[in-house]
């Protein structure tokens, strides 16, 4: 019986995670963010309504789940409690039954945020973070300057500090009990694996171990209780900020000349038609812009564009073994409807030899060509699909490939953001 899983981003973020999680929570006690802060964005659909949650556990809408903040995170007080204080409009109760945020989880402060601009510091614009200042507050703790939550409230008497004290606990006993009693655990990551600060694209990468690692020390809990790692992919890739990314289509600056959602909102049907014409002619640029159009390709937390591209198997297969995934889970894959060819990037070519293995040298990735298959593609709606075997022959025969290219089995297939758009092909890693 599986009775702890890490969710885990298999690519550079945004592969819907929340989604997974909020979908896989239904069956889950606890719910739990291990790594990461507010440059987090993770988007939960339930009953037509939209969350977006940057620090609150996606488990939160549902009743009955203790949702923690743990010690591996970095939390800026502020946008907690803005966070808090919206769900309470909502008319969800917070109270410590609900949520609890560890006492050595490390504290946003203003300095940190004021560092981390990317309009101001040339070094966080080459990174391109989410300014949120995560990369400061991450500094401090490994050079133990930080502020750890315990040392915040019991040393500000603001309204905030003030609103947080009753949730602050001591959450490695709290999460180590709930095991022993048999309670199941989802551990939620953030950000993704080739976004690790050891085992991604540095230093294009966040300050924090997103990946399953990350869950262990960032909510002290040991490798011997972990049951299963879920792996979270798109079926093609995305990435948002600077750094390498092999299969991209198109270039980042004409991503990022495109702006941000608000200025494509009124006109997207046409863009959305042109997109699929000029891809469908063989426009690379286009394949990519259908894709961030269709897939509504935006930043949940900057609204930038994000760069997008193909599946890249070579990175996926990366994360597997870095992740020790047990199963994966694939998204969007309705995105890539109305495409005639879908193209996998099988192995790369750089310095005129090719490789199946993920490049860890970030300048030589760099340079790194895509070797693609190509594959028919669908013209069906899939969003209704219920089964496997309700997909197009073309989808199915994508995913098959998929799974041997990975070597890992495919437990979860998502048609569509809501939670009833959720396929569960295997459960054997699932609660
Ligand atoms: P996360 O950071 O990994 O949680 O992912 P985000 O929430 O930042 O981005 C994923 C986006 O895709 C969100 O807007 C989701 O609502 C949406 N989404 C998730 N799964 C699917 C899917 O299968 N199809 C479509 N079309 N959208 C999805
Ligand atoms: P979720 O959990 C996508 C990226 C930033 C930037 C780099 C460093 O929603 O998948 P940081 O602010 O962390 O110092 O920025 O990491 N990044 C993300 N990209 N999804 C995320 O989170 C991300 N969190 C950080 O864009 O390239
Ligand atoms: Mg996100």
């Amino acid at each position: 019986m599986v009775q702890t899983i890490i969710v885990v981003g298999g690519q550079w973020g945004d592969e819907g995670k929340g989604k997974i999680v909020d979908f896989l929570a239904e069956r889950a006690d606890l719910v739990i963010r291990y790594a990461g802060g507010n440059n987090a964005g993770h988007t939960v659909v339930v009953n037509g309504k939209k969350f977006k949650f940057h620090l609150i556990p996606s488990g939160i809408v549902h009743e009955g789940k203790l949702n923690i903040i743990a010690n591996g995170t970095v939390v800026d007080p502020e946008v907690l409690v803005e966070e808090i204080e919206n769900l309470e409009k909502m008319g969800f109760k917070i109270d410590d039954s609900r949520l609890i945020i560890s006492s050595n989880a490390h504290t946003i402060l203003p300095k940190h945020r004021e560092e981390d601009n990317p309009k101001k510091d040339p070094h966080a614009k080459m990174i391109g973070t989410t300014g949120r200042g995560i990369g400061p507050c991450y500094r401090d703790k490994i050079a133990r300057k930080g502020m750890r939550i315990s040392d915040y409230v019991e040393s500000s008497n603001s309204k905030i500090a003030e609103k947080m004290k009753p949730l602050v606990k001591d959450t490695c006993f709290i999460i180590n009990e709930a095991i022993e009693k048999g309670k199941k655990v989802l551990f939620e990551g953030a950000q993704g694996t080739l976004l690790d600060v050891d085992h991604g694209t540095y230093p294009f990468v966040t300050s924090s171990n997103p990946t399953a690692g990350g869950a262990l020390t960032g909510t002290g809990v040991g490798p011997t209780k972990i049951d299963a790692v879920i792996g979270v992919f798109k079926a093609y890739t995305t990435r948002v900020g600077a750094g390498p990314f092999p299969t991209e289509l198109g270039t980042e600056e004409q991503t990022n000349k495109e702006g941000t959602w608000d200025k494509i909102e009124n006109v997207y049907d046409e863009a959305l038609k042109e997109a699929l014409e000029k891809a469908n002619a063989g426009d690379e640029y286009y394949q990519g812009k259908y894709m961030r159009l269709k897939g509504k390709e935006y930043g949940t937390t900057t609204g930038r564009p994000r760069r997008t591209g193909w599946f890249d198997a070579v990175a996926a297969r990366y994360a597997v073994v870095i992740n020790g995934m047990s199963s994966i889970a694939i998204t969007k894959l309705d995105v890539l409807q109305g495409l005639k060819k879908i193209k996998i990037c099988v192995a790369y070519e750089v310095d005129g030899k090719r490789t199946t293995n993920f490049i860890l040298n970030t300048k030589k990735l760099a340079r790194a060509k895509p070797i693609y298959e190509e594959m028919p593609g669908w013209d069906e709606d899939i969003g209704d699909a219920k089964s496997f075997e309700d997909l197009p022959r073309n989808a199915q025969n994508y995913l098959k490939r998929l799974e041997d290219l990975c070597k890992t089995r495919i437990s979860i297939i998502s048609v569509g953001p809501r939670r009833d758009q959720t396929i569960v092909v295997d459960d054997n890693n699932l609660f």
